[in-house]
């Protein structure tokens, strides 16, 4: 069944940038863009033919570094924050991540099931069509493996593309206190090998940072992962310098992500192997933080920059693809062309999506978004609100 969506300018964001091809149309077939040109050269067709009132069309947004299947909450700690204790500090006490990882220990899988998808929504509603979610609030193998199962049950039941990312590394769980490198040989012996083999994972991320693990350390997971014919990625550089960009780097990640400290060393080796910088201003923005994440280094070295919401409970409660958009631009001083490459076709790099989705072209997927708006940079201007939108997923109208 062939549909001719019309009356539509396309933002396509081909090569990263804009390309906007005024007053459209797209022919998709079998949830596939099969052409995309000027309303007037429209091959002829018998497809049914849909009006999107001359909104402007994007490609579906993509979050690619998310944290949203966690039970409890972390409001409380954001308000001993602003009483002035810092995130190492709270994470000192035993508080922090671990103070997540004990309520989703606790919870079951279907009340984060529930949880998840409340989340998921906020960020439907604002057109992103693609989204990676990672454990790492579990910590151990029945935990880590029960949010892993509830990103899989995610995956049958919603019709948006998800990536799971294992994060068994993202913090030394209680039972491993002071024994951190015994923790990490059971995340490479026991728990990365049997998710791979149940096939519950897509890709391997590590917390590389003095309040979590060494280079050493992950390097350790990345050579497993490797093994297993995995994928890596890493949070690295957030709150200190420990050059884990530049390990992820040598590792040909995928992405190395927050990046506030990294180098001009690290900037080039993530340029050599064309791992992409995936820049998250909502925890840099809720953590108060002063160190920029080196933006003109990384555009002098071409380096891919994404942008992603980081939705977590600690440093992130972000649920809108729309208000990181003004973030990057507020924040960081990226252009509201950059920052929608960001949450595009970069983002879509960041996960290896980038054969099917992050931009309007023949061949992919036909997931993309018509917005009320009258220029691209509206959706990077607007702070909150609602801007009407219909999003289309696999050739066809969502109904969130
Ligand atoms: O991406 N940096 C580490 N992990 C999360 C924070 C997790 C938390 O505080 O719960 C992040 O910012
Ligand atoms: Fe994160």
């Amino acid at each position: 069944m062939k549909t001719l969506w019309k009356d539509l300018h396309a933002i396509t964001m081909r090569d990263g940038r804009y390309n906007i091809i005024e007053d459209a149309a797209i022919l998709t077939e079998d949830g596939l863009i099969i052409w995309i040109g000027k309303a007037h050269e429209v091959p002829d067709s018998d497809a049914q033919q849909i009006s999107l009132n001359y909104w402007w069309v994007t490609p579906g947004l993509i979050d690619c570094h998310t944290h949203l299947v966690f039970a409890g909450s972390r409001s409380a700690e954001f308000e001993e924050r602003l009483h002035g204790i810092s995130y190492s500090e709270i994470a000192a006490k035993g508080g922090g991540i671990i103070s997540t990882v004990n309520a989703t220990r606790q919870a079951t899988e279907q009340e984060l099931l529930k949880l998840a998808l409340k989340r998921i929504e906020f960020l439907m509603k604002d057109g992103v069509t693609a989204i990676e979610i990672k454990s790492g609030y579990g910590l151990d193998l029945n935990s880590e493996r029960k949010i892993l199962t509830v990103i899989q049950k995610l995956k049958t039941l919603l019709p948006i593309t998800i990536k799971a990312t294992c994060l068994a590394a993202h913090d030394i769980p209680i039972e491993y206190k002071n024994r951190s490198d015994e923790y990490i040989d059971y995340i490479c012996d026991v728990m990365l090998p049997l998710f791979a083999s149940e096939n519950l994972i897509d890709a391997v991320d590590a917390f590389c940072e003095h309040i979590a693990f060494s280079p050493q350390q992950v390097e350790k997971v990345f050579r497993k992962a490797q093994k297993l014919n995995l994928p890596i990625k890493i949070h690295a550089e957030q709150l200190s310098s420990l050059h884990g960009s530049s390990l992820a780097a040598k590792y040909h990640g995928l992405s190395a992500d927050h990046l506030e400290y990294m180098t001009e060393q690290d900037v080039i080796a993530m340029a050599q192997s064309d791992t992409v910088a995936v820049l998250l201003p909502g925890a840099f923005y809720m953590l108060r933080e002063k160190q920029l994440p080196p933006i003109p280094s990384l555009r002098q070295h071409h380096v891919k920059i994404a942008l992603s919401t980081d939705l977590n409970p600690g440093t992130s409660p972000m649920l809108s693809a729309r208000l990181l958009l003004n973030m990057a631009c507020t924040l960081f001083k990226m252009t509201p062309e950059e920052a929608l490459a960001g949450v595009t076709i970069n983002a879509a790099h960041a996960l290896a999506l980038n054969h099917q989705h992050g931009s309007l072209e023949q061949k992919k997927i036909a997931n993309f978004v018509a917005w009320d708006i009258t220029h691209p940079a509206d959706l990077a201007y607007w702070l909150g609100g609602q801007i009407k939108n219909k999003i289309i997923v696999n050739g066809k109208i969502l109904d969130v």
